[in-house]
């Protein structure tokens, strides 16, 4: 039976990268920019098309897919692109007035009150249209208004409306280092941070720092554009769910998949790494692809989406390496054990010390000049750099009340700024429960009273009722 899943992508970035997933998944699996099966694509190919796609009465595969945006430009250029028939007219919207939100949270999230009841439609009817529903992927970024404030607020009504359905979102961050980026990108990250927190199963974070500094210095492009990183994110979200595509013995379900790498409800956000990088063609100079040196690549800072600055406490809470191509177990076996030789990662102190390896066909229209390539997804303490991050900036922000009175125009700082304190209440929480799991105690000291076998059950001290498994 196949577990589907919707995606919803939201304003410029979360459309951008929506786009180039598609044309992935649709090279992956021989289909057609117009939704028809490549003459060379078997029907019966062994792939789970289903899970993305669904298909129309004249055998057309159509995405699972709901594309939101308030201004027109993006979306406008998908509907009259290569892929024009591709997607479900009736599950684009574009905002009438088509001005976006002004890189403005609250403004993006104003407007989700209005599109509530659209909303509603399009994401019930494909939630109808499904045998057995297995949850949502929200594509966007936290950083400008549409993606961010929107994006918050299809988290909370995703939530409340399907409790039990798994809320997965790939959640695109600002490049600390761009000044030419949104100034206000601070108060929007940090208000999209809470919702995130609170609404979501399981984050995969994209930095889009990292994703600039591997395009540069991997992929030797000279000024990259989100022509290239884009190309990175979609590698990243077509990889990590090839178990699900493609199924094998294991991962073969999101709800597995995500369980087995957060154990703790509220750490959820998930780091990725990728080797070797291919973009436009260009391939980085990675001369030899066995499983071992595959897999010691993925452990190395500089393959990480994720630009962070790990302490001498930082440790994986959990961590997924998914080989693709020709890699035998007995190899992934040794490879572990020479991992494990070299310490190459240290792991947190009161759970399983283990790298899990999911190895996973390759579709067989897509050829590649690597023999083995690998992603890893790895649940790390030292994604708290990035909550850092945007607390320092939210508080220098802050502390000058620098643009308040464009928030202040919205109905949800209409009485004052109590939602920026909340929000960043939450940050704090998060990244002390990070902290947390990085000592001995963790569960023990969360819960003095339960034994500890129970305990593993509600680290937290059991305050915070995770989604997962509700
Ligand atoms: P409004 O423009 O306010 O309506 O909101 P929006 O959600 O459409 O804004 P946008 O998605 O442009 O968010 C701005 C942030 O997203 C900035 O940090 C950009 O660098 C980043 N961004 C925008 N487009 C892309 C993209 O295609 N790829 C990546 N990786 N980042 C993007």
């Amino acid at each position: 039976m196949p577990r589907e899943i919707i995606t919803l992508q939201t304003g410029q970035c979360g459309n951008q990268v929506g786009e180039v997933f598609w044309q992935q998944l649709c090279a992956e699996h021989g289909i057609s920019a117009d939704g028809i099966l490549e003459p060379f694509a078997v029907e019966a190919a062994g792939d789970r098309k289903d899970v993305f796609f669904y298909q129309a009465d004249d055998e057309h595969y159509i995405p699972r897919a709901i594309l939101v945006d308030l201004e027109p430009r993006v979306i406008n250029g998908i509907i009259t692109g290569k892929y024009a028939n591709l997607y479900n007219p009736e599950n684009i919207y574009v905002a009438k007035d088509g001005g976006g939100a002004g890189n403005n949270w609250a403004h993006g999230y104003e407007q989700g009150s209005y599109l509530a009841e659209t909303f509603y439609d399009m994401v019930d009817r494909e939630a109808d249209g499904s045998d057995s529903l297995e949850g949502f992927m929200l594509l966007h970024s936290i950083a400008g208004g549409t993606g961010s404030g929107l994006g918050s607020f299809f988290l909370e009504q995703l939530n409340d409306r399907y409790p039990k359905k798994l809320i997965q979102t790939y959640s695109v961050f600002p490049n600390s280092e761009k000044t030419s980026d949104v100034v206000v990108q601070p108060y929007n990250s940090l208000l999209s941070l809470k919702r995130l927190t609170q609404n979501a199963d399981s984050v995969v974070v994209v930095d889009n720092g990292a994703l600039d500094n591997i395009a540069t210095n991997k992929l030797h492009i000279r000024t990259p554009t989100f022509v290239h990183t884009n190309q990175l994110v979609s590698t990243v979200m077509s990889t990590s769910t090839t178990t699900l595509r493609y199924p094998g013995y294991m991962n073969n379900d999101l709800v597995g998949l995500v369980a087995s790498l957060i154990p703790t409800p509220k750490c959820h956000y998930l780091m990725t790494s990728y080797t070797p990088f291919v973009a436009q063609g260009v391939e980085a100079s990675v001369r030899k692809t066995s499983v071992l040196d595959v897999m010691r690549r993925l452990l190395q800072s500089d393959n990480m989406m994720v630009k962070t600055a790990p302490t001498k406490q930082s440790c994986y809470i959990s961590a997924l390496n998914i080989i693709q191509g020709e890699a035998d177990p007995t190899e992934v076996h040794k490879s572990l054990l020479r991992i494990r030789e070299r310490r190459l990662a240290q792991f947190i102190p009161w759970g399983p010390a283990s790298i899990q390896v999911a190895l996973t066909q390759k579709s067989p229209y897509v050829q590649t000049a690597h023999k083995v390539s690998g992603l890893m997804l790895a649940n790390h303490t030292s994604i708290t750099t990035l909550f850092k991050r945007t607390l320092d900036q939210y508080t220098k922000l802050m502390h000058r009340k620098a643009y308040v009175d464009q928030y202040r125009k919205f109905p949800i700082f209409h009485d004052g700024l109590d939602e920026f304190e909340s929000s960043k209440e939450v940050v704090i929480d998060l990244m002390n429960e990070y902290h947390a799991c990085e000592r001995s105690d963790y569960i023990t000291s969360s819960l003095p009273n339960v034994p500890p076998s129970d305990s593993a059950l509600f680290p937290g001290g059991g305050s915070y009722r995770g989604r997962l498994g509700d």
